[in-house]
């Protein structure tokens, strides 16, 4: 199109509003901090330190690097909202995409967003950004502002950055007082969530031991989905997916194989049933933990699964990375190769799940007597009651003097005990091949037993057409209605 010769009118973004608009991107805290944390990574950083200092409405939240740092231009570039394209290839450290995390991420959580950054060799520069400011004036000014405390914090420094967020609306309210205990214990939990999800979205590049994390002034430690250092975890062998990416799988140790401090802590922030899935990574960096990436539900029998994917920067568009680094998608291309992998390592997974009785038997040298046993016939499968049980032995024994107790206490058992789970799964990996009633049975125990009920219909005064429809309404007798046709018919 010839540009040149259409008319134009212009149309820059209100700053008032626009600003405002970068706080709904749908942050929380903990996946801020963490978008803060990437800038550091990035800028080759060895130590990060995130704190906090309870001021009620006037606390603040600081991140501090030891990385690169930037000088005024740098800086100044740097809080320019959209700073860099995002369609520019990027360093294969670099965990940034977008230009805009610095600010989206801060603004996410307050109104008031100060950077001090040192690069070596220049002095100490920073700028603030003030919403509140923006708001009344509408114009896209930073000012030379830093609260008086942090000034010379980067003073001893060769070079470093200090994050500060300053008027934490989203989390504190204006008017929370400093001696207000209940606020304070709420912010506290909110922090730990926070600590939390840093232990685990930068989990590698601590067991890397390049970098060092600190949460309020202590060493945090990783936390490893995988448990990479149990025995009994296994480890599939990598697959390579198109364009450099890799999957690996993992399933978890049964409960019985590990002790209760690392069956607990490998449960993560959201307990083990929600944390099976994929857990990919860009650049090391986690973006999603426990996800089946819409290939598959959440089941209780696939908790054990976890699946490791590596990605690199460079299919961040192929992969729909987002601005909070919180989603991912893969390319249609490659989803079945991902799907058929991770049904293989889920098969496992259930095997594992289901063999705690298996493990049971081990430590105890003995044999695992089941009630129900896991019966296959053709392509059919049900399940029966193992009549060699020792409980159906003593009810049998009962029967012979007080057949009503005994009658009362096995159906009890059988509804206590329906292995309903087990059904359950068998379902997910057999499909709809489940035994029907009778099926493919010597009919003769179904006859006799509509022929008594028939009999006893009629010698209590019902007709023959009464009976009839009695037994097509009981279940499972509705079943076989050309087996009570017949019985009908010869009576
Ligand atoms: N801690 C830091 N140390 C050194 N440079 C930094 C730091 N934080 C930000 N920068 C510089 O500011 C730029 C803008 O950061 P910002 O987080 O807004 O965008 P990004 O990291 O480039 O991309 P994304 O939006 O994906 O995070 C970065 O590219 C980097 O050059
Ligand atoms: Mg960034």
């Amino acid at each position: 199109m010839d540009y040149s010769q259409i008319e134009k009118a212009s149309a820059i973004p209100e700053a008032a509003s626009m600003i405002e608009t970068f706080r709904a991107i749908g942050y929380n805290i903990e996946t801020a901090i963490a978008d803060i944390i990437d800038n550091s990574i990035s800028a080759n950083a060895k130590n990060i330190y995130v704190d906090s200092n309870w001021v009620g409405d006037k606390t603040t939240i600081t991140i501090l690097d030891d990385g690169d740092g930037m000088n005024n231009e740098q800086l100044i570039q740097a809080m320019r909202p959209g700073a860099q394209n995002p369609l520019a290839a990027r360093n294969v450290t670099d965990l940034g995409r977008f230009g805009l995390g610095l600010k989206t991420a801060s603004f996410s959580q307050c109104r008031r967003l100060t950077v001090l950054s040192k690069r070596k060799d220049y002095s100490p520069v920073y700028w603030t950004w003030d919403l509140d400011y923006v708001n009344e004036t509408s114009k896209w000014e930073l000012l030379r502002y830093i609260p008086e405390e942090y000034k010379t914090a980067l003073d001893d420094r060769q070079s470093g950055t200090l994050v500060i967020w300053n008027n934490l609306d989203r989390i504190l309210p204006i008017g929370t007082e400093q001696s207000n205990e209940f606020a304070l214990g709420k912010f506290t939990d909110i922090m730990e969530k926070v600590k939390c999800h840093i232990q685990m979205t930068f989990h590698r590049f601590m067991e890397d031991k390049k970098t060092k994390f600190y949460f309020w002034s202590r060493e945090i430690k990783p936390w490893n989905p995988f448990l990479i250092n149990e025995p009994a975890t296994q480890a599939f062998a990598d697959d390579y997916i198109s364009g450099g990416a890799m999957m690996k799988g993992y399933v978890l140790p049964h409960k019985s194989r590990i002790n209760d401090e690392t069956f607990k802590n490998a449960e993560g922030i959201n307990g083990w049933g929600a944390q099976q899935g994929f857990y990919v990574y860009r650049g090391k960096r986690l973006l999603l933990a426990g996800d089946w990436l819409g290939m598959f539900r959440k089941e209780e029998h696939y908790k054990l699964v976890r699946i490791l994917i590596d990605l690199p920067n460079t299919l961040d568009s192929d992969w729909q990375i987002d601005i909070k680094k919180s989603t991912a998608r893969p390319p249609l291309a490659c989803r079945e190769q991902i799907a058929s992998y991770a049904r293989n390592v889920r098969a496992n997974g259930v095997h594992v799940f289901r063999h705690r009785g298996k493990v049971l038997k081990q430590k105890l040298g003995q044999d695992f007597e089941p009630l129900w046993l896991d019966k296959k016939k053709g392509n059919k499968w049900s399940f029966v009651v193992n009549r060699e049980h020792l409980m159906i032995l003593e009810l049998r024994e009962l029967a012979h003097c007080q057949p009503d107790k005994a009658i009362e206490q096995m159906l009890r058992f059988i509804e206590e005990t329906i292995p309903s789970k087990s059904i359950y799964i068998k379902e997910t990996e057999e499909g709809d091949n489940q035994k029907k009633p009778f099926e493919q049975e010597n009919l003769e125990i179904v006859k006799s037993m509509i022929k008594k009920i028939f009999d006893n219909q009629i010698m209590s005064g019902r007709s023959p057409e009464q009976a009839k429809a009695t037994l097509l309404n009981l279940d499972p007798f509705n079943q076989f209605p050309e087996l009570i046709e017949t019985i009908y018919g010869n009576d």
